[in-house]
């Protein structure tokens, strides 16, 4: 089959949707049920309608927009990832795998195949757990692992539900009912930007992924004693930034004493309160992010920073509530789409290295209940996470090529 990837296209929608931002480009910020979140889907939407598919949508607002097969009735292939962004993103992660598994399925179609299976794209809600503050919210719901009742008080910073949020963004209904019914797809392979940089580093065009590493986090609040930064004696203070502080160095500390680089630990979110220059700080929400290969070595990173948490306290005279949001095990790709992702860049002569993602992804969940695989492209720099996160037209180019083949594949298996 002659594929023709239409690059300009896919990637003039990559900059269309990149512009729908809650802030001012080159800029991303597009957090889960924000107007910007809603506009994003809408364009997608759209995109998918003009080409043929069909679209449903769960009461979270995970997306499915499906390519019908000659058998219906046979599972169908998903590809998909998210579109949602965090604050001060790029335009890349998430969206290629998203417009570049729409494309794919339009070269499919361009060239007169028709799939035996039907192709479903997905788009993920809040893969980013910006809002909420865990990620890969719809996958979970999805997958059946994470509880609907617990999900649906889970509330953000301002105190609004996901239950409040997904009503007000058009998404209602049960969300019992987001769970797929077991062996729903028959494979699901994700496509993404790598967001390191040895595919670069090596100039290697294209990594097909074996296993995805382990992440956890956790969020502490810490209560402290407030008062006048002028009055107050150091000796007599209950400071909940300085226990925050101490706290936030023992993570990097835990992680770098595992004795792996596959270690690692980040203080993303420290909110200060009262948040004024000539105020002890009382309260501190911190959000601490561990991830490892290893899921052993990364509980045991979870427990020193535990543990310190309770010295700090105990010592400053202050008090730590730790939650533990998720801890979630490696995910393990299925050798059989793994293989046809290898075989898919044999055939189109693209050079690959497999590897394991250090990022999640909406497939550390689908892995729970199909056989899952990804696709990496390079990301210059490796950077990502960041406004200047770039992936080249030519890799954009290669990666969507490979999709295709790959669901065509699978789509006959
Ligand atoms: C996904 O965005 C991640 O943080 O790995
Ligand atoms: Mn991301
Ligand atoms: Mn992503």
């Amino acid at each position: 089959m002659k594929l023709d990837i239409d690059w300009e296209r896919l990637v003039t929608e990559l900059d269309a949707l990149g512009a729908i931002s809650q802030e001012a480009p080159p800029v991303v910020t597009r957090v889960v049920f924000t107007e910007a979140d809603v506009r994003g889907r809408e364009f997608v939407k759209k995109l998918c309608r003009e080409a043929g598919l069909i679209i449903r949508e769960d009461a979270v607002g995970n997306t499915f927009a499906r390519w019908a097969g000659q058998n219906p009735e046979f599972e169908p292939v998903g590809t998909g990832s998210h579109i949602d962004a965090i604050p001060n993103a790029g335009r890349f992660d998430g969206t290629v795998g998203v417009l570049g598994g729409l494309e794919a399925i339009r070269a499919l179609a361009h060239a007169g195949y028709r799939p035996r299976r039907s192709i479903e794209l997905i788009i993920f809600t809040s893969e980013e757990p910006t809002r909420f503050g865990i990620g890969c919210l719809g996958s979970r719901l999805l997958s059946g692992l994470l509880d609907p009742a617990a999900a649906s008080q889970y509330k953000d910073r301002d105190g609004v539900t996901l239950d409040a949020a997904r009503s007000a963004a058009g998404f209602d209904g049960a969300l019992s009912s987001v769970r797929l019914p077991p062996g729903y797809y028959s494979a699901f392979v994700e496509m993404h930007i790598e967001q390191g940089a040895i595919l670069e580093q090596r100039d290697v065009p294209l990594g097909v992924v074996t296993a995805i590493a382990a992440p956890a986090s956790l969020k502490i609040t810490i209560e402290g004693e407030g008062g006048h930064a002028g009055a107050v004696l150091l000796p007599d203070r209950h400071d909940a930034f300085l226990a925050a502080a101490e706290i936030a160095l023992a993570v990097e500390a835990s992680a770098r004493s595992s004795g792996s680089r596959d270690t690692v630990g980040t203080v993303g979110v420290c909110d200060v309160f009262p948040g004024a220059v000539n105020s002890i700080p009382s309260r501190v929400r911190m959000e601490v992010d561990v991830r490892d290969v290893d899921e052993a070595r990364r509980d045991s990173v979870l427990r020193k920073i535990e543990q310190v948490c309770e010295d700090v306290t105990r010592r400053r005279g202050v008090q730590a509530r730790v939650e533990l949001v998720n801890a979630d095990p490696p995910g393990r790709c299925a050798p059989r789409v793994v293989d046809t992702l290898a075989k898919s860049c044999e055939t189109h002569g693209l050079r690959f290295e497999r590897m394991i993602s250090r990022a999640y992804h909406d497939s550390l969940f689908m892995s729970r209940i199909a056989p899952t695989a990804m696709l990496f492209i390079p990301c210059r720099g490796g950077v990502s996470h960041r406004p200047d996160e770039y992936a080249s037209p030519e890799s954009i180019a290669q990666g969507t090529l490979v999709l295709a083949e790959t669901l065509a594949s699978l789509a006959e298996q």
